[in-house]
């Protein structure tokens, strides 16, 4: 835990006292006015010294979340407020690590929180203990133990709407780590009248209502029963719906809670088919019927319900019927049977009843031990919880409040036992001297109870076994006779003349003065309680019921082991069961709670003094104060006082160095503090007085205050003085920060204003150097101009002189030649005519022609007609004349050159001349056929012996014969065939046989098509409906497309009817193949296949043929 917290202490924030012990006055009235103080302000937890005072809220608190466990977990127990987490954990710590057994006892009146407590008590130790799959599995079932228990020992009672009408003990069993193993439950004295009769206001156990609300339909069906709860005489009506309980729910919880324990399904079924069993029983009425001898003797009335509730048990009816009509009384040698009358059936019902229910909660509790116990026989630690209900004391006090009241008693007994004992042991541990304490010891009204010989418990067994006629009456009368000297015992009728005229005491009542509170008893039904007697016949028939729950909870019905002997009474057992217990809990550390029900209306936030006075005094709160007063009020280790009072002395504060309980001695001697106001022990220091303490936190708390100035006034300086050590740092910051920025403003600002003026000056100083430099540039210009102008005008005198010069000398010579010639005409004038000069000039003309004309004939061109030669001629007048002689010379060269022609030779070239109009610069294979001459019969069909029978067939002259390729229709292939064509027709025979394979009258071939490329493919088209047409047209190829084609034109002209063949040139042209027209498309640059054009059918209408392009 964080050292801060440690020091805050059960004195901070206290609202009145949180621990009794301290209250100052102590009377009662303090006491009740201190709760009521503190319970006002919601703290319902008050100490008295190690004591747990807890008031019931009766609304929820959020004081006991997964927070609050925390809070508390490892803490000292004075160390926060008080809260029952405080006593959980104190006692928890103290078994885990100390190894000390615990028991948590748990008092007060009914509704005042004891159950609530437990489970708190129980939640908290689940909480703190340790984790895992196991743990968490024991812890669960140990939780879930609640419900089931709740459901059938819990009712609404007028005071509280789930009050648990048994007493209940439960061992929670740690290994040595404080991991829980297990856990034991007892419990103690069923209110089982219940189950037949339930006082005004209250209800049956929970069970009866959970079943007939939650059950699903299937499961009433099966248990016989209806949903109507008015149905059944257990059940009360008047409150069957409790506000805040939904018994539906509940009831599923129950069965979950069962699940989880353990139960298995069948178990389940059979405890409700016990509860059912129950209800039914109720429901079984009598009549009279008169007998013989004059008594009457009951019947049963209606026996549909005994007979569903012996279906439902496998019990024989008859048997039961019986049961309730007649009792068989054993003596030792014989058996008598005797009749029951109604009011004998009536009770001997409810007994069965009440006996039925008390013996199947015994069994759960036994069979909730069965799953929660240790599986580990190894060393346990053991945690005991005892919610037992507290003192009762009502207008009416039956047997059950008597016994409840002992118990009561015996726990009162052990508490101060204990109290004192562990007062006592402080003391000797501390080393400071016991003084005796007077108080008041109960031991004396426990043995008015439980005294073997003369106690009231004894004689009243004394007296249910006496033969004889025995009634409450005989068994008054016995008490009054023998506890009449007892001081705690009060009758009217009893020795002790002192209340022969109390009239508060009734005469058939006796009182008993508890250490809580006189009570008083009546005694009606005391000697039946204790007797608790179930008809033997009844157990019988029970036993013989054919159900194996309801037979293990009649052990005494086997007719085998019919035992004579009496069962223990009631009381017996009840005061050997206490008895165990108060052994049980005197081997262990004991922890108190003590409850207190702050109002009887149910409600929050009231607080009725008479209702929480009276209970202060029967819990003996007030003794328990002055017991732990009785020496000294408060002790306290010296560390924690040092730390916490340290500040009152200079010695001491703010740190003392040496150990602790000398540093008290210091501060207590220095306070000035009396020395029989307190004693050192060994570890603590004790104070007598309340007083003493609280002058103590007085001053503290001034001297706080003073402190608290102090720590303030430092803290103050210390932080306005940080804050302006800050605030200077910060200056120094800012203005360094600013300093630099001006400077840097600055010399931006300078460094600029020195760029410009020294720019301005750069600038200045670049123009006079320029202005100079121009100067300069200027007067050598000036310099050159002049020298230049100066040359040029040297030279152009010089230029001139020489002129002038060459003019006269040329005019000299001019003048000379115009002087001779004057000369020479005048000389000669007297030989030369007039018109000589024309004569001359047609000598001269003449001259010229004839040399021209015979240089001419010295240069003549060859005779070629294609020779493009031709001389030059010598003067430009001669052109006319050139051209003419050169015109008239090809003429005359080119007849020569025909008159040398044969016959042959000129239908070659007419052919040429076709074949150049047909396809010149229509189709590029043409240029190659040019130097080609047209052989017409390439294979020599007349004279070659190879076709001779080809031959026989054409009996004209063959015009072409060649061999060419067909092209398939289908696939673009070619085959090879001989072509001949002669005057009238066109064949193609096999190569190789020379079978005529088609032959084709020329007048039926409409025309040629052709690609303008340098393939070899043709196509013959056919006249349209001619004879021929029906097989459709041929394509064909030949590298001798050229001359094929031209023959075919001349031949055809050549015809009679003088018909035109038509040449399509196109690289695109349709050919009638039978009745489908295919299109043959060519195109250039396809695959180089070789050199030559490759055809391919692409699809049913279309041949492609790759040219290679050229
Ligand atoms: N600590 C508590 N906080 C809130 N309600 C409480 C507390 N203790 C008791 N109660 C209320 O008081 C009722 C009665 O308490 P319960 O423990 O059953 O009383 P007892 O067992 O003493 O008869 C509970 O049902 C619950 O409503
Ligand atoms: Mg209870």
């Amino acid at each position: 835990m964080p050292k801060m917290e440690a020091k805050t202490s059960l004195l901070d924030n206290m609202i009145g006292v949180g621990d009794m012990v301290l209250l100052e006055p102590l009377t009662e009235e303090s006491f009740i006015n201190n709760l009521k103080n503190r319970f006002e302000h919601g703290e319902i937890y008050t100490y008295i010294g190690s004591v747990v005072i807890s008031l019931n809220p009766y609304r929820p608190l959020p004081i006991y979340t997964a927070d609050k466990v925390e809070e508390y977990r490892n803490r000292n127990f004075y160390e926060l407020s008080p809260h029952i987490y405080a006593l959980a954990d104190e006692a928890y710590r103290s078994l885990r690590d100390q190894d000390k057994d615990q028991c948590i006892l748990i008092t007060g009146e009914s509704g005042a929180g004891k159950t609530e407590a437990s489970k708190l008590v129980m939640s908290y130790v689940a909480a703190v203990c340790g984790k895992g799959q196991e743990v968490n599995k024991v812890k669960e079932q140990l939780l879930q133990s609640n419900p089931v228990l709740e459901a059938f020992g819990n009712a609404k009672t007028v005071r509280n709407d789930n009050s648990s009408r048994f007493g209940k003990y439960m061992d929670i069993e740690f290994d040595f780590k404080g991991d829980p193993l297990g856990g034991v439950i007892s419990n103690y004295l069923l209110e089982k009248s219940r189950v037949v009769k339930q006082p005004r206001g209250e209800r049956n156990f929970h069970i009866f209502y959970q079943l007939l609300s939650g059950a699903s339909e299937d499961t009433l069906r099966t248990l016989k029963l209806d949903r109507d709860l008015g149905k059944y005489n257990y059940l009360s009506l008047d409150s069957a719906s409790v506000n805040g309980l939904d018994d539906a729910a509940n009831f599923r919880t129950v069965r979950n809670a069962m699940q989880i324990v353990g139960f298995m399904e069948d178990e389940v079924q059979s405890v409700l088919e016990l509860v059912a069993a129950i209800l039914k029983l109720g429901n079984i009425e009598f009549k009279p019927e008169s007998r013989v001898n004059g008594f009457d003797e009951s019947r049963v009335k209606d026996k549909n319900d005994l007979k569903e509730m012996c279906e439902l048990m496998g019990i024989e009816q008859a048997a039961l019927e019986r049961a309730f009509s007649f009792r068989t009384v054993e003596a030792r040698t014989d058996k008598v049977s005797t009749t029951l009358n109604v009011a004998q059936a009536y009770y001997a019902r409810d007994a069965l009843a009440k006996n039925l229910y008390s013996r199947l909660f015994s069994w759960l509790v036994a069979r909730i031990n069965e799953s929660i116990k240790a599986q580990f026989k190894a060393r346990k630690k053991v945690m005991g919880v005892l919610d037992i209900y507290g003192f009762e004391i009502f207008e009416d006090n039956s047997f059950e409040q008597f016994i409840i009241n002992y118990c009561n008693e015996k726990l009162q007994q052990i508490f101060i036992e204990l109290t004192l004992k562990e007062e006592q042991e402080e003391y000797v541990r501390e080393g400071i001297e016991w003084t005796n304490i007077e108080y008041f010891n109960n031991a004396i009204i426990c043995d008015l109870i439980e005294n073997n010989q003369s106690g009231i418990l004894a004689m009243l067994d004394e007296e249910c076994l006496r033969p004889g006629t025995v009634t409450d009456e005989t068994f008054l009368d016995k008490l009054n006779t023998i506890c009449a000297e007892h001081q705690h015992f009060e009758s009217r009728l009893s020795k002790n003349s002192k209340f022969l005229t109390d009239h508060s005491l009734p005469h058939s009542c006796f009182r008993i003065q508890h250490y809580a509170g006189k009570v008083l008893y009546r005694v009606e039904s005391f000697v039946d309680k204790n007797n608790d007697l179930l008809y033997r016949d009844l157990s019988q028939a029970m036993y013989k019921a054919n159900h194996s729950l309801m037979k293990l909870l009649f052990p005494e019905g086997n007719p085998v082991k019919v035992n004579l002997k009496r069962p223990p009474t009631a009381g017996f057992q009840f005061r050997a069961s206490v008895g165990t217990l108060m052994k049980n809990l005197l081997t262990k550390n004991p922890n108190y709670i003590r409850c207190i029900k702050p109002n009887d209306k149910k409600a929050s936030h009231i607080f009725t003094d008479s209702l929480a006075c009276h209970q202060v005094r029967y819990l003996g709160l007030m003794e328990n104060v002055r017991v732990r007063r009785a020496g000294y009020a408060f002790r306290q280790a010296y560390e924690p006082c040092l730390e916490r009072y340290k500040m009152l002395c200079k010695q001491t504060w703010p740190h003392w160095r040496g150990p602790a309980r000398e540093g008290v001695e210091v501060l207590l001697n220095d306070l000035q503090i009396p020395q029989e106001e307190f004693s050192y022990g060994r570890s603590k220091i004790f104070i007598r007085n309340p007083r003493t303490l609280f002058t103590l936190e007085e001053k503290r708390a001034r001297c706080l205050e003073d402190l608290a100035t102090l720590i303030q006034k430092i803290y103050r300086g210390w932080k306005q003085r940080t804050l302006f050590l800050l605030m200077k740092r910060s200056q120094i910051v800012v203005a360094a920060w600013y300093r630099r920025y001006a400077q840097q403003k600055k010399y931006q600002q300078i460094k600029r204003s020195t760029i410009v003026v020294q720019s301005f000056i750069r600038g200045w100083k670049a123009r006079m150097i320029l202005r100079e430099l121009k100067y300069q540039k200027r007067c050598k210009e000036a310099v050159t101009t002049i020298a230049a102008y100066w040359h040029g005008t040297q030279a152009r005198r010089e230029l001139r002189r020489l002129k002038e010069e060459a003019r006269r000398k040329h005019a000299v010579a001019v003048i000379w030649a115009y002087w001779l010639g004057l000369k020479v005409r005048r000389e000669y004038r007297k030989f030369f005519r007039a018109n000589a000069g024309k004569k001359i000039y047609e000598f001269t003309i003449q001259r010229i022609m004839q040399k021209y004309f015979l240089e001419l004939k010295k240069t003549m061109p060859s005779m070629s007609p294609i020779d493009k030669s031709w001389p030059p001629r010598q003067y430009l007048f001669l052109e006319g004349a050139h051209t003419e002689l050169r015109r008239i010379f090809h003429l005359w060269r080119c007849k020569i050159y025909r008159e040398q022609f044969t016959e042959q030779k000129k239908t070659i070239y007419e052919e040429k001349l076709e074949a150049s109009e047909i396809f010149k610069d229509k189709k590029a294979l043409y240029p190659s056929s040019v130097g080609q001459s047209f052989k017409g019969d390439y294979l020599e069909i007349k004279t070659n012996p190879k076709y001779q029978k080809l031959n026989a067939l054409v009996d004209e002259k063959v015009i072409m014969a060649d061999v060419v390729n067909k092209i398939n229709r289908a696939n673009g292939k070619g085959a090879a065939r001989v072509f001949l064509l002669t005057k009238t027709s066109l064949m193609l025979a096999d190569l190789k046989t020379g079978q005529l394979k088609a032959s084709v009258p020329l007048a039926d071939v409409a025309g040629v098509s052709v690609s303008s490329q340098t393939d070899g493919f043709f196509a013959l088209r056919l006249k349209e409906g001619s004879a021929s047409a029906a097989k459709g047209d041929f394509l064909l190829s030949s590298e001798r497309l050229i001359e094929i084609v031209t023959k075919l034109h001349r031949t055809k002209a050549g015809c009679e009817d003088r018909e035109q063949i038509d040449v399509d040139i196109s690289d695109e042209f349709l050919v009638q193949f039978k009745q489908d027209k295919v299109c043959v498309k060519f195109l250039q640059g396809g695959p180089k296949n070789g050199n030559s054009a490759t055809c391919k059918r692409k699809n049913n209408r279309l041949l492609e043929v790759s040219v290679p392009s050229p």
